[in-house]
């Protein structure tokens, strides 16, 4: 038999919710998780995002109701990562920038063309991440899953379908997924070619930013959150599954689908958001508000404030403030910046930083607005002014990440990015 219910990409609403979604009517067990025979002869199988005992606000886990338990499966063997993981260069502290990475002409899919750029853990320690980029031109015809993180995917060209066990996410550049640690997954392409961003958070999982004075509304809201409707694949076919674990790939064969999850309840699910949702703060009256305001998510540390990591993204909005320098100004920060651009132009570089590029600003590295932009903001009228037709965004991570090898290696990565500071006019005059 070869089905796939719910075609539909209905969607459930909220952020971290107690979902109940099923595919075939009566499926999900009334009452109780584990039933002796769960309905319409069904496996009972837990997924914890999070260990049990947790403070029940942190707590993330979800029921899955499935054809076979994900447990019957042969021995995995490792395979080629190709550029995924790999050697990490020796820590760096000048500022990196790199064009974006082409998508290869060789048949590619997502897992075949994940690239580690940097990182600063990996799944051996429960905090820190890795940054990878994505260039992929065909779909997946195995299915991956990640024991090292939850995976926060940005794609930057093309729109994916991405197929989870517990449901399918169609998400485009300008949007985001999360799929949670340990959520089977096939991305397939809805378009020729795909590129995008991939943080692995291997921290506590990502949540919403408490908004202290700005009250119970903005940034991102939890309604805007969409998590999939239970959908399963009914298929006594060949299956590759391809799991990522301490950094290396390992796949088995399977002789059936794994995205046979017929009813699911619980909040550990997979979930997509439309970045233009974001309701963007900012000053109304002067100076330029530090970056963690445009925070979409984070995953927090023992230390409050201290992010693991912060997804902050710097959205279409009005600039007014007055007698300001509008552009971020220089700074120095203690936390580490690695930032990409999904679209059109940031607004403290005037070129070179390309949509796809990616560039890393780590512990107490001085950066900020470049040569040109600096010029024009200094000496631009201050009138309302729109930032538009453009995101970029930040992981911005509290552990020094180190470049890959093969990040330092490639030929995108920019020699003359220093360039854009040098040559800054002296204007002191006592
Ligand atoms: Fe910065």
């Amino acid at each position: 038999m070869d089905t796939v219910s719910s075609l539909s990409l209905a969607m459930l609403s909220g952020f971290g919710n107690e979902f109940a979604t099923e595919a075939v009517p009566g499926a999900l067990p009334e009452g109780r998780n584990s039933p002796q025979r769960p309905p319409h002869g069904l496996y009972a199988e837990q997924l914890s995002g999070t260990p049990f005992t947790v403070p029940r606000r942190e707590s993330r886990r979800s029921w899955l109701y499935r054809i076979r338990p994900s447990a019957a499966h042969p021995p995995y063997r490792r395979i080629d990562g190709r550029l995924l993981g790999g050697r990490l260069a020796r820590p760096d502290p000048n500022r990196l920038r790199w064009d974006p990475l082409p998508v290869p002409d060789e048949p590619t899919d997502f897992v075949a063309g994940l690239t580690t750029m940097a990182a600063n853990a990996d799944g051996a320690y429960a905090d820190g991440v890795s940054v990878h980029v994505y260039r992929a031109n065909r779909s997946m015809q195995r299915i991956f899953w990640n024991a090292d993180a939850e995976m926060l995917i940005v794609p930057q060209l093309g729109r994916l379908l991405v197929a989870t066990e517990m449901g399918r996410l169609q998400v485009a550049p300008g949007e985001i997924v999360v799929i949670p640690r340990g959520v089977r997954m096939r991305v397939e392409l809805l378009d020729a070619a795909a590129r995008g961003y991939v943080c692995e958070n291997h921290g506590v999982v990502l949540r919403l930013p408490d908004l202290g004075p700005i009250g119970a509304n903005g940034l991102a809201n939890p309604r805007d959150f969409l998590s999939p409707v239970a959908s399963f694949e009914d298929r006594d076919e060949a299956s590759e599954v391809v799991q990522k674990f301490m950094g290396e790939l390992w796949a088995t064969e399977l002789d059936h689908s794994p995205l046979d999850v017929v009813a699911w309840h619980g909040n550990n699910a997979p979930y997509k958001y439309a970045l233009d949702r974001f309701n963007a703060m900012g000053t109304v009256s002067f100076d330029h508000p530090d970056p963690s305001i445009f925070t979409v998510l984070t995953s927090p540390t023992d230390t409050p404030g201290r992010a693991n990591m912060d997804f902050v993204i710097f959205p279409p909005r009005w600039m007014v403030a007055e007698n300001t320098f509008r552009p971020p100004w220089f700074h120095r920060n203690v936390m580490n910046e690695c930032m990409g651009l999904v679209t059109g132009v940031y607004d403290a570089k005037a070129e070179g930083f390309m949509p796809g590029g990616l560039s890393l600003h780590g512990l107490m590295t001085a950066h900020g607005p470049d040569n040109a932009t600096t010029e024009r903001a200094m000496a631009a009228e201050l009138v309302p002014h729109k930032i538009d037709g453009t995101l970029a965004f930040m992981f911005e991570t509290s552990q020094v990440l180190r470049p890959s090898e093969f990040a330092m290696a490639c030929p995108q990565l920019q020699g003359d990015y220093d360039s854009c500071w040098t040559g800054m006019r002296k204007y002191f005059a006592p």
